[in-house]
C-alpha cells in the first residue's frame, strides 16, 4: 500500500520509517527543503536510537522516499497521515492547529484518488470534524474519510514502541476507513497487538487522557517522595509496594525532578483548555500542571540546600550531569534542567554542565552555563554535583576520581540512580528524591 506521511518531524519520520519497514511504500513529505535534503542524504534531524539505520535501509530498498512536493507525494496514496506539530498557542495554551488545517487545505487542493486522511498529530477533540469539513468544502470528486490514529511513542524508545505497541487506537466510524487502517497495521495485527476501534472524537480524547493520566501518576509519586523525605520513608519501596497491585501498575512511578518534554506539558495544558471550553473542568490535571511547574524550581532549591543554604551557596560552583528532559534524546523542551539552572544562577551559583546529546540545544536556553566535554570536566572544581538526567553514562561514575576532582564531595541525585549507603560509604554527602 502507498502511504503518504505529511510532516517529517519526530512522529512522522518514526512512523513513516516503521511503515516502510512493514513493507508499505512510504513517502515522507515536509515543507522544509533543508530537512528533506538531509534526510535524502541519510542525516537525521533528531537524535533517536535506531532511526538512522531504519531510514537508510528502507530508503535504500526503495520503500521510503522524501519530498517537499505534497501534490506528488500524496498521488496514489491510499492513506495520508497528517503528522505536523501542534504546539501550545502563544498567549492561551490551546493547541495551535494552524499547521494541521493548512495541510488539510492542501490535501483538499491536490487529492485525485480515493484516500483515508488520518490525523496522527496530537489534536483536541473535534479537530477531525474540522479536517472533514475542510475536505468536504474542497469540492473533491474522489471518495475520502477522516480518521484519528494517535501515537503513543516515547522519545528514545520510539521504534520499539511503534513495533510493539500496547495498543493501536483508530477513531473512525467509517467501515471502509476501518478496513484500510487494518491493512496499514496488518503486520502488528498479525502480531496480536490489540487494535481498538472507537469514534473519532473518542480516539482524539484517548490520546490526551493517556498523557494526562501518566502525568498524574508521575506527579503523585513525586509528592509521595516529598512526604517520604519528611517522614523518613523510602519512595522506591513505596513505588514497589503500590506498583505490585495490578490495578495500579509499576510503570511511571519513578520519582524525580518533574516531567518535561514535548508532550506532557503541552498536552496537559491543551486538555485543560478543552475542558474549560466544554465547561467540564479537570481539576486533578489542573493541580498536576501547577505542582509539576513548581517542582522544577524547587529542585534548584534542593541543590542550594545541599550547598549549605542560600548564603553559603553564593559564589559556589555546581556540576550538572544531564540536561535533556530524559535520556536517549537531545530534546530540551520543558526540561527540569532549565528551571534548575536558572534557580542556581539566581542564587549566584556558577554552573558547569555535561550532557551526551543535549548541549547544543541547551546552551541558548541556559546562558551562563559552561558546557563541558565530559562528566569529569564538569565536576572538576565543583562544590556539588547534581544528576538531572539518568543517562547510562552517569550510572557508573568513578567515585574516587569524582571525589578527587571536586572541591567538596556533595552529590544530589535527582533520579535516584545510586544507592545512598554505597555513595555515603565513599565519603559523599548524598541526597536524592524521596529517600533519606
Ligand atoms: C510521552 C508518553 O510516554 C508517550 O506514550 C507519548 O506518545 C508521548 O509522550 C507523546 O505524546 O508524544 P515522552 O514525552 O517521550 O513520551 O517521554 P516519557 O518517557 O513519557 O517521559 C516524560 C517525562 O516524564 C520525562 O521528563 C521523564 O523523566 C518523566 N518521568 C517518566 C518521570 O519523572 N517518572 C516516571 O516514572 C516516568
Amino acid at each position: 500500500m502507498k502511504i503518504a506521511m505529511v510532516g517529517s518531524g519526530y512522529v512522522g519520520l518514526v512512523s513513516g520509517a516503521c511503515f516502510a519497514d512493514f513493507g508499505h511504500d512510504v513517502v515522507c513529505i515536509d515543507k522544509d527543503p533543508a530537512k528533506i535534503d538531509s534526510l535524502r542524504a541519510g542525516i537525521m534531524p533528531i537524535f533517536e536510537p535506531g532511526l538512522a539505520e531504519l531510514v537508510t535501509s528502507n530508503a535504500r530498498s526503495g520503500r521510503l522516499s522524501f519530498t517537499t512536493d505534497l501534490a506528488a507525494g500524496i498521488a496514489g496514496a491510499a492513506a495520508i497521515f497528517i503528522a505536523v506539530g501542534t504546539p501550545s498557542r502563544r498567549g492561551d495554551g490551546h493547541a495551535d492547529l494552524s499547521f494541521v488545517y493548512a495541510v488539510a487545505e492542501e490535501i483538499g487542493q491536490h487529492l485525485t484518488n480515493d484516500a483515508v486522511v488520518v490525523t496522527k498529530s496530537t489534536v483536541p477533540v473535534g479537530t477531525g470534524d474540522e479536517v472533514e469539513r475542510i475536505l468536504s468544502e474542497a469540492g473533491l470528486t474522489v471518495k475520502f474519510a477522516v480518521a484519528s490514529n494517535p501515537e503513543f511513542l516515547r522519545e528514545g524508545a520510539a521504534i520499539d514502541d511503534f513495533k510493539h505497541p500496547d495498543r493501536i487506537v483508530i477513531g473512525t466510524e467509517d467501515e471502509w476507513a476501518r478496513s484500510l487502517m487494518r491493512e496499514v497495521y496488518r503486520p502488528l495485527f498479525l502480531n496480536k497487538s490489540p487494535i481498538l476501534f472507537t469514534s473519532r472524537r473518542t480516539s482524539e480524547l484517548i490520546k490526551y487522557a493517556a498523557n494526562a493520566f501518566l502525568a498524574v501518576k508521575i506527579t503523585f509519586i513525586n509528592e509521595m517522595a516529598d512526604l517520604c523525605e519528611k517522614v523518613g520513608a523510602d519512595v522506591q519501596d513505596v513505588s514497589r509496594g503500590i506498583g505490585m497491585d495490578g490495578r495500579i501498575g509499576a510503570k511511571f512511578l519513578h520519582a524525580g525532578p518533574g516531567y518535561g518534554g514535548s508532550c506532557f506539558p503541552k498536552d496537559t495544558l491543551a486538555l485543560l483548555k478543552t475542558a474549560e471550553d466544554y465547561e467540564a473542568p479537570t481539576r486533578i490535571v489542573e493541580a498536576v500542571v501547577k505542582v509539576n511547574d513548581a517542582r522544577k524550581r524547587a529542585m534548584g532549591r534542593k541543590v542550594i540546600d545541599a550547598l549549605g543554604g542560600a548564603d553559603a551557596a553564593r559564589g559556589k560552583k555546581v556540576a550538572m550531569l544531564g540536561l535533556t528532559f530524559k535520556p536517549n534524546t537531545d530534546d530540551m523542551r520543558d526540561s527540569p534542567a532549565i528551571a534548575i539552572a536558572l534557580a542556581l544562577a539566581d542564587a549566584g551559583v556558577a554552573v558547569a554542565a555535561y550532557d551526551p546529546e543535549g548541549m547544543e540545544l541547551a546552551a541558548p536556553l541556559m546562558p551562563g552555563v559552561e558546557m563541558k566535554a565530559n562528566a569529569y570536566a564538569a565536576i572538576d572544581g565543583a562544590d556539588a554535583c547534581v544528576i538531572v538526567t539518568e543517562w547510562d553514562a552517569f550510572r557508573a561514575l568513578d567515585f574516587a576520581r569524582v571525589k578527587g576532582l571536586m572541591n567538596a564531595p556533595v552529590l544530589v541525585d535527582l533520579r535516584n540512580i545510586y544507592d545512598p549507603a554505597e555513595v555515603r560509604a565513599m565519603g559523599f554527602a548524598y541526597s536524592s528524591v524521596g529517600r533519606v
